[in-house]
């Protein structure tokens, strides 16, 4: 269900879109490079917002420095929200950054709906679309390390996982009821987050144990990496006439997709990855390393860069870093320009400057597959 943990339990109205309202800080250097609260950002909090299946009644804007460690936003920012709230009738407030526990409490507060940040969104959008077993651990292990540190002990915490309605009893003594349930409420929470890890241990020695043996039959292995939305499963397709499921929805891939390919002489393995976004919350690099393992575990990286994408640069920088993050920043790289039936050709051009030895194609038409089925057979064959 779209939205529950946002939400909280039984929050949400069967057949209702449930709506929100952003708001944004935009700081200094924010503006202009992607950072939170720019347009960039904020465009991509909007689609974020849709794939995890809410509707965006407004959005609150504030240029200052930095963010007001009380509130977020200032004190008229709030009231203004507050407003805005009231008037389109929004079920909760979405952040573009991360908020902390007091941020988040004070604005419930005074603008009266729950009060959400990017991270908790994308988590959301996680927990909705992992499939395996293995992906929706993580995502739940990537939960509890939220959700820890922002529990209130007064049952209103999100309760999707592990120990949200578990709060126990009255309480005795010298502790409030309050406290006496946050306690139980974190205890319950690190018991489940240590029985996820002792399961997630035993899965990622099976992947291990799978990747040995592809290793030793000496078939290579390509991953299909790069930016959320930016085509991943629709090439996967195109070359292998696959049916891996392409939405126009962000991070419709969770979980890892291995297909067996040949091209020219050379027989090898493409797996499908998770995609990245923009400020990944770093609970989530860690939750789905095992997952992204697969990249740092392979003798080539298909980067798929959506050139149509304005920003289609900060996308290939945002990729690069996780995956220098995850330990893969050395596995050499093919760089796949994909939706060139949409993109503007000087911008196309453009971007082949930048990227001489990148390859242009359209997954949608199939233009340039056969030019790609090419540099891939090269490169494989100097391995
Ligand atoms: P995640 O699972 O979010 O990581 O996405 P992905 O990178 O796997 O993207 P996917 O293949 O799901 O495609 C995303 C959207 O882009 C879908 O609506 C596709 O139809 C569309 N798309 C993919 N390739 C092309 C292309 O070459 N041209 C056009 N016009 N659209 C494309």
């Amino acid at each position: 269900m779209a939205g529950s943990w946002l939400l909280g339990p039984g929050a949400e109205t069967p057949g209702e879109r449930p709506t929100a309202v952003l708001v944004a800080v935009r700081g200094e250097e924010g503006a202009a490079d992607g950072g939170p609260g720019s347009e960039t950002s904020l465009t991509e909090l909007r689609r974020l917002a849709d794939t995890d299946g809410l509707a965006v009644a407004d959005e609150v804007v504030q240029s200052r420095p930095r963010p007001d460690p009380a509130t977020y936003v200032g004190s008229g920012k709030v009231d203004e929200l507050a407003a805005l709230t009231e008037r389109t009738g929004a079920d909760l407030v979405i952040a573009d950054g991360e908020l902390s526990p007091g941020q988040i409490r004070n604005l419930e507060e005074r603008v009266g709906v729950r009060v959400v940040d990017r991270t908790a969104l994308i988590l959301d959008i996680f927990a909705e679309h992992a499939r395996t077993s293995e992906g929706r651990l993580q995502v739940e292990l990537a939960q509890i390390a939220y959700q820890l540190p922002r529990l209130r002990g007064d049952g209103r915490s999100m309760s999707r996982v592990g120990g949200g309605r578990t709060a126990g009893g009255a309480g005795m003594g010298v502790r409030g009821p309050g406290e006496m349930r946050l306690e139980t409420q974190r205890r319950t929470l690190r018991q489940r987050a240590t029985r996820l890890r002792r399961n997630a241990a035993e899965l990622a020695r099976r992947r291990e144990r799978t990747r040995g043996r592809r290793a030793r039959n000496r078939v290579p292995s390509v991953s299909i990496t790069g930016y959320t939305n930016a085509g991943k499963s629709a090439l996967l397709n195109r070359l292998t006439g696959a049916d891996a499921q392409v939405r126009d929805v962000l991070f419709a891939t969770l979980d890892p997709t291995v297909r067996r390919l040949r091209v020219g002489e050379v027989t090898f393995t493409l797996t499908d990855t998770v995609g990245f976004v923009r400020h990944l919350p770093h609970q989530l690099v860690d939750a789905f390393r095992s997952t992204l393992e697969e990249v740092s575990g392979s003798d080539l990286a298909l980067h798929v860069v959506d050139a149509s994408a304005p920003d289609a640069l900060e996308q290939i920088t945002t990729v690069h870093g996780v995956l220098h993050e995850i330990g893969a920043g050395d596995v050499p790289e093919l760089l796949v320009l994909n939706k060139i039936d949409v993109a503007p050709s000087e911008w196309v051009d453009c971007l082949r400057r930048a990227y001489p030895d990148a390859v242009a194609v359209s997954a949608l038409t199939g233009a340039g597959t056969a030019e790609l089925r090419g540099a891939l057979a090269d490169r494989l064959s100097q391995l």
